[in-house]
């Protein structure tokens, strides 16, 4: 089985845009005042979509990934250094690897960590230890964005397994998925076979993770217990915070 994750960046990027809404995600933050010179940083960035996107706004973003090929791609697509771009920092490096150190050299106006990063660290002590970390990364008055799926709400919808499919400009990506869920560790595992399809060449590649099983009252009540304040969640990035099927969870606080 190979490292989870370490797959091309351009699959990750048609299935990325499979379930998300860029502009919606960067309009969230920047009506949180995200301007121009301000520091962002983008724990487990992936591909680096958002901040690529944000860096063309003068936006000063670094991202870290345990993906060596997602930050391989991340770094083959940065902005050319025109006048207004801030060429974003990336590296690979754990989101754990934070928690080593003392303090961090930069202090940031925003922190993210978004399309359900927190799920797969090793485990509930991490996400709680992190949280309480980023505190004093922040700024005066910045801000923590999290977003996990809302898993609750995955039980009306969930199946052991499935198949699905994404097209991209004569590439077919196949997926099939086979979940377990371990409910009294509050786990959930992902097993997949990713077949791309391309002409008529097939790549298969295996993966395999764990994540945890996040509720919003126990990320509520960390908030809180780290003394972040202003706390607000959300089911959707236009702001709605009406349950559906297809809802996330997003919290933004500040200190
Ligand atoms: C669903 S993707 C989300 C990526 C990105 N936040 C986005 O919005 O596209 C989950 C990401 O978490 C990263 N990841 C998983 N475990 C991690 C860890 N322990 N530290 C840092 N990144 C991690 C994966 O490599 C992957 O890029």
């Amino acid at each position: 089985m190979n490292d989870p994750w370490e797959y091309p960046g351009e699959l990750y990027e048609i299935i990325r845009a499979y379930y998300r809404d860029l502009q919606a995600e960067t309009d969230f933050l920047k009506s949180y005042g995200l301007k121009r010179g301000d520091y962002l940083l983008d724990i487990g960035c992936g591909t680096g979509t958002l901040i690529r996107k944000l860096s063309l706004d003068g936006i000063n973003c670094t991202g870290i990934d345990i993906s060596r090929s997602f930050i391989r791609y991340a770094r083959s697509r940065l902005p050319s250094s025109e006048s207004g771009v801030s060429i974003p920092k990336l590296s690979v490096e754990p989101a754990q690897n934070l928690l080593k150190k003392i303090t961090l050299s930069q202090r940031y106006d925003v922190i993210l960590i978004v399309f359900n990063v927190l799920s797969y660290l090793e485990s509930f002590q991490q996400v709680e230890s992190l949280v309480k970390k980023l505190r004093t990364t922040l700024k005066d008055g910045g801000r923590l964005v999290l977003e996990f799926a809302m898993y609750l709400n995955f039980v009306p919808r969930f199946a052991s397994n499935m198949t699905v499919n994404h097209w991209d400009d004569g590439l077919v990506i196949n997926r099939a998925i086979t979940h377990h869920i371990d409910p009294y560790n509050a786990m959930w595992t992902h097993e997949e076979i990713m077949s791309v399809i391309s002409g008529r060449t097939t790549k298969i590649y295996p993966q395999r993770y764990e994540q945890l099983i996040i509720t919003p009252i126990w990320i509520e009540r960390i908030l809180r217990t780290c003394s972040y304040s202003k706390i607000e969640a959300f089911t959707n990035w236009h702001k709605g915070n009406r349950l559906s099927d297809e809802s996330t969870c997003i919290f933004v606080c500040t200190v």
